[in-house]
């Protein structure tokens, strides 16, 4: 069959369009995660740097870190844990779990522990929390979450390791309890993780992986 050359002439152009369109989404797309990364990177850092203070320590705690697989962290995929030392003691860790069961989905956290199993702050990494109800959660909203700081699993004691809806000391916001219950949960696991494992979090070797505890 022979197709008139207008025809063909179109058919190529529309074929040119539609490869030069794809490459130029493939770029955007490339780019952005890239930037993306890079804006992650970033606010992980500065966010350590509010956690734990920098005369507290000496070593290079963004590099010192293990990665570390257990469920109560709220994640099967390897958690980061980020270590403070000063003369060569450990002084605090820095933990990345997650808060499966926010409204939206996960919520994901840095929780700062000293030695001595008290929290020395928490902080909200990302979250997809609605604005208005869930996202008090965040600094720049409210102060809440600076709540946890000196709390550790005895204080309060475990039964008040709860929202005041459900008979706990923390308080949950205007018409939206399920966020508050779930940054809880999730603080109160993670300080029964250190607890639990404390010495072998900061004896391993900078780079390693530590399953489940046996
Ligand atoms: C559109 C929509 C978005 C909501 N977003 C949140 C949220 O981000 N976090 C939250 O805890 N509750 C959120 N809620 C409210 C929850 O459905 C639930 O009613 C509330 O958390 C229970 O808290 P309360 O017992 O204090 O009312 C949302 C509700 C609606 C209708």
């Amino acid at each position: 069959m022979n197709l008139p050359k207008s025809i063909i002439n179109a058919a190529a152009a529309l074929g040119l369009f539609a490869v030069i369109g794809m490459g130029l989404v493939a770029l955007v797309h490339h780019g952005t995660e890239d930037r993306i990364e890079s804006n992650e990177q970033a606010v992980l850092r500065h966010t350590l740097e509010s956690l734990v203070p920098a005369d507290w320590f000496d070593n290079d705690i963004l590099a010192d870190t293990i990665t570390v697989s257990d469920l109560t962290l709220g994640t099967d995929k390897p958690v980061t844990v980020y270590r403070a030392r000063k003369n060569g003691k450990p002084v605090a860790a820095v933990l990345s779990p997650i808060a499966p069961d926010g409204y939206n989905g996960t919520i994901k956290l840095l929780v700062a522990v000293r030695t001595d199993g008290s929290l020395r702050g928490v902080r909200v990494i990302s979250h997809r929390e609605t604005p208005g109800l869930g996202d008090p959660i965040d600094t720049d909203k409210s102060d809440w979450i600076f709540g946890f700081d000196g709390r550790s699993l005895d204080n309060p004691p475990e039964s008040r390791w709860k929202v005041k809806r459900d008979g706990g000391d923390f308080d949950q916001f205007t018409g939206a309890t399920i966020t508050p219950r779930a940054v809880v949960k999730a603080v109160y696991k993670t300080l029964t993780f250190f607890n639990r494992n404390r010495d072998r979090l900061f004896d391993q070797e900078s780079g390693s992986s530590v399953g489940p505890n046996p």
